[in-house]
C-alpha cells in the first residue's frame, strides 16, 4: 500500500501548491471581481448569464484555468475537451437566438464526466485505464446524449479509481493508471474515497461546475461524503447505464455530483428518462419520474414532518469527537425543522447484504465488460481476458505487482449465471425484502439516516436511491456527509430532505489544500 514520501518531495509539493494558488489567484482576479465564480451554483451562473455579466466561454475559461493550476496536484480530471470553449460559444450564440425560459438549466454549464461514461468525440472513455486508451465508442452514453441535448458544455474527463474500483481489492482510492493518484483537497494526505474520486474531487475544488459520477456500491455516496459535496445514487434505471463501461447492470447507477443539492438537482432533471440502450431498466424507473421534474421538491420547510429512521449502532454518541458532535446537533436541528427521529432501530444485521453480492457481481461483471467491449467501435481490448493480459504486459504503469487485479481474475474463472449465482439473487431480494423495505414500512420512514456511507450496500442490493449531504469535517479537516436512503422511486421525498438539510445546516466551504 501506499509509503510515506520523503519530506523534501513533500515540502516541494507545498511550494508547489502555493505557486499554484498564487497564480490561480493573480490570472483569475479579474473575473472574480466582476463575479464570484468560486461556489457559484448553477442558478447563480443562469442569472449572470442572463444579466449578460457572464459568457459560457469566460465561466469554461475559469474552469480550464482552475484544472491547469490545481490539477497537477489534485488530479481529478483525466483529460479536458478540446472541444469545450466551442460548445460554450455555441450556447452563448443560442441564449442570444432563443427566448428566455426556454433553455434548460445546463444551458451552458460546464459539467465534468467521469471517465467510465462514454462520449463520442475526442475525448477518450477508458475507465481510467491504459487498456481502453484508443478506444472508439459506438456512440455517447444516454445520458450524455441528454446533457448535449441541454446545451451543457462537455468540459472534461474525471478521474476515478481504475475500473470503478473493480480491477483490484487492494488497490488505493482514487488511482488510476490514466491519471495517478487523486487527492483529497481538504487534505491531501487523506483518502478522497472513490470509486467517483475525481467528480468529487472536482467540483469539491471548483474545477467544474457540475459533474457526474455512478454508483454500483458507494462509489457516488462516499466520495460525496468525503469531499463535502452533494451527491445523489438515483433509483436503479432512474438514469441510463447505456455507454457506461459497467461492473453489474443489476446495480449501476449514475448520478449527480455537485456542491449544492439544488445543483444536484438540476443535473438529475437533465440525466433521468429512458434510452433505448439501457431499454428495460429504465422504461421501468420512468414511472417514478415526477411530472414537471424533480426541481419542485427543493423546499424550504422540505423536513417537516418527515419520519427518519436512525441506526443506533452507525452513531457513536459516546465519543466526544468533532463528528460525533456534529451529529448529535444536526439531529437537534432535523427536529427542529419539524423531522419525526425514530431512534429505536438497533439490528443492521437484519438490512445488511451477505456474502451474496460479490458472488453475484464476481459473474455479472465478465459477462457486462465482455458485451461492452465488443460493442465498441474499435478497441485495443475484447475481453476481459484481453484486459487482463494487457494488464500483464503493462505490470509497471499499471500497477499489477503493487495493487494486483485480484477482483478481474475472479471474475474470468466465472461460468455465467450459474446456481450459486441464482441462489445470491434470490438471497439479495430476501434480505431486501424482509430487511430494508420492511423496515421502512413497519416504521413508516421516508428516509433512514446514516452517518458518510455505511448504508451502501443495502441501497445497492436493491436498486435503493441515496443522497448524501456535507455534513461536517473531522479532526484532520476530512469532510464526511449524512446519507438520506429511501425506498426504490423516493427521490422526490429524499430531496425535500436533503434540501431542508442542508439549507438549516449550510455546512460545505470550499478546500484549503492543506496536507
Ligand atoms: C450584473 O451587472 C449589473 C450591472 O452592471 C449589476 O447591477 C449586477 O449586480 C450584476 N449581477 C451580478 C450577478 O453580478
Ligand atoms: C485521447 O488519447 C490520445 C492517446 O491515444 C491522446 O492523443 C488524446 O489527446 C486524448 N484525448 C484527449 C482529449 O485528451
Ligand atoms: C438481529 O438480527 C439477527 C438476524 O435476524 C438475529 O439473529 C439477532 O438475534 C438480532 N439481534 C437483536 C439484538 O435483535
Ligand atoms: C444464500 O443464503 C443461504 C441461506 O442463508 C446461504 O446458505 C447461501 O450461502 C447464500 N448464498 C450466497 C451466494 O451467498
Ligand atoms: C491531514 O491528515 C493527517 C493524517 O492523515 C494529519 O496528520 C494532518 O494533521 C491533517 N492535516 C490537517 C490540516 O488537519
Amino acid at each position: 500500500m501506499a509509503t510515506e514520501p520523503p519530506l523534501a518531495f513533500l515540502q516541494s509539493r507545498v511550494l508547489l501548491v502555493l505557486l499554484a494558488i498564487a497564480s490561480l489567484v493573480l490570472q483569475t482576479v479579474a473575473l472574480a471581481q466582476a463575479l464570484s465564480l468560486e461556489e457559484a451554483s448553477t442558478h447563480d451562473l443562469q442569472l449572470a448569464f442572463r444579466q449578460n455579466n457572464l459568457t459560457s466561454r469566460q465561466l469554461t475559461n475559469f474552469y480550464l484555468n482552475r484544472i491547469r493550476m490545481l490539477n497537477p496536484l489534485l488530479r481529478g480530471v483525466i483529460e479536458v475537451n478540446p472541444d469545450a470553449l466551442s460548445q460554450a460559444d455555441r450556447a452563448d450564440r443560442e441564449r442570444k437566438a432563443k427566448p428566455y425560459g426556454s433553455l434548460s438549466a445546463l444551458h451552458g454549464i460546464p459539467i465534468l464526466l467521469k471517465d467510465n461514461i462514454a462520449t463520442k468525440d475526442k475525448m477518450n472513455t477508458t475507465a481510467g485505464s491504459f487498456a481502453l486508451l484508443g478506444s472508439v465508442v459506438p456512440r455517447d452514453a444516454g445520458v450524455v446524449a441528454r446533457l448535449r441535448r441541454a446545451g451543457a458544455v462537455l468540459l472534461g474527463k474525471a478521474s476515478l479509481s481504475e475500473w470503478a474500483h473493480y480491477r483490484s481489492s487492494g488497490a488505493a482510492s482514487g488511482w488510476c493508471a490514466r491519471s495517478g493518484q487523486g487527492k483529497n483537497p481538504y487534505n491531501l494526505s487523506e483518502d478522497p474515497c472513490g470509486s467517483s474520486s475525481g467528480s468529487a474531487i472536482s467540483v469539491a475544488a471548483n474545477m467544474g461546475a457540475v459533474s457526474l459520477g455512478t454508483e454500483t456500491d458507494g462509489s457516488i455516496l462516499c466520495p460525496s461524503s468525503s469531499n463535502s459535496v452533494v451527491g445523489i445514487k438515483p433509483t436503479l434505471g432512474l438514469t441510463s447505464r447505456g455507454g457506461v463501461v459497467p461492473i453489474t447492470p443489476r446495480q449501476d447507477t449514475v448520478g449527480p455530483m455537485c456542491r449544492t443539492v439544488a445543483d444536484a438537482v438540476d443535473v438529475l432533471d437533465v440525466i433521468v428518462g429512458f434510452d433505448p440502450y439501457d431499454a428495460k431498466a429504465t422504461r421501468e424507473a420512468s414511472k417514478y419520474i415526477p411530472r414537471g421534474g424533480y426541481k419542485q421538491f427543493l423546499k424550504a420547510d422540505g423536513l417537516k414532518g418527515k419520519r427518519l429512521g436512525i441506526f443506533k449502532p452507525f452513531f457513536d454518541f459516546s465519543s466526544v469527537s468533532p463528528v460525533a458532535k456534529a451529529l448529535e446537533s444536526h439531529f437537534n436541528i432535523l427536529r427542529k425543522q419539524g423531522a419525526v427521529l425514530v431512534m429505536g432501530l438497533a439490528n443492521f444485521s437484519e438490512v445488511y447484504s451477505d456474502s451474496s453480492e460479490g458472488v453475484a457481481m464476481s459473474a455479472e461483471f465478465k459477462l457486462a465488460l465482455n458485451a461492452y467491449l465488443r460493442d465498441l467501435a474499435v478497441s485495443p481490448v475484447r475481453s476481459l481476458a484481453d484486459v487482463i493480459a494487457f494488464n500483464n504486459r503493462h505490470k509497471h504503469v499499471e500497477k499489477i505487482d503493487e495493487y494486483g487485479q485480484d477482483y478481474f481474475l475472479a471474475s474470468q474463472a466465472t461460468n455465467g449465471i450459474d446456481k450459486t449465482v441464482k441462489s445470491a439473487w434470490r438471497n439479495m431480494t430476501r434480505l431486501s425484502r424482509d430487511g430494508f423495505e420492511k423496515l421502512m414500512k413497519q416504521n413508516k420512514l421516508d428516509a433512514l439516516v446514516t452517518p458518510d456511507s455505511m448504508v451502501t450496500p443495502v441501497l445497492a442490493i436493491g436498486g435503493f436511491p441515496g443522497i448524501s449531504v456535507p455534513a461536517g469535517y473531522d479532526e484532520h479537516g476530512v469532510p464526511f456527509g449524512i446519507c438520506f436512503g429511501g425506498l426504490r422511486g423516493s427521490e422526490p421525498t429524499l430531496i425535500e430532505i436533503a434540501y431542508g438539510f442542508e439549507q438549516a445546516t449550510k455546512v460545505r466551504k470550499p478546500p484549503s489544500f492543506k496536507w
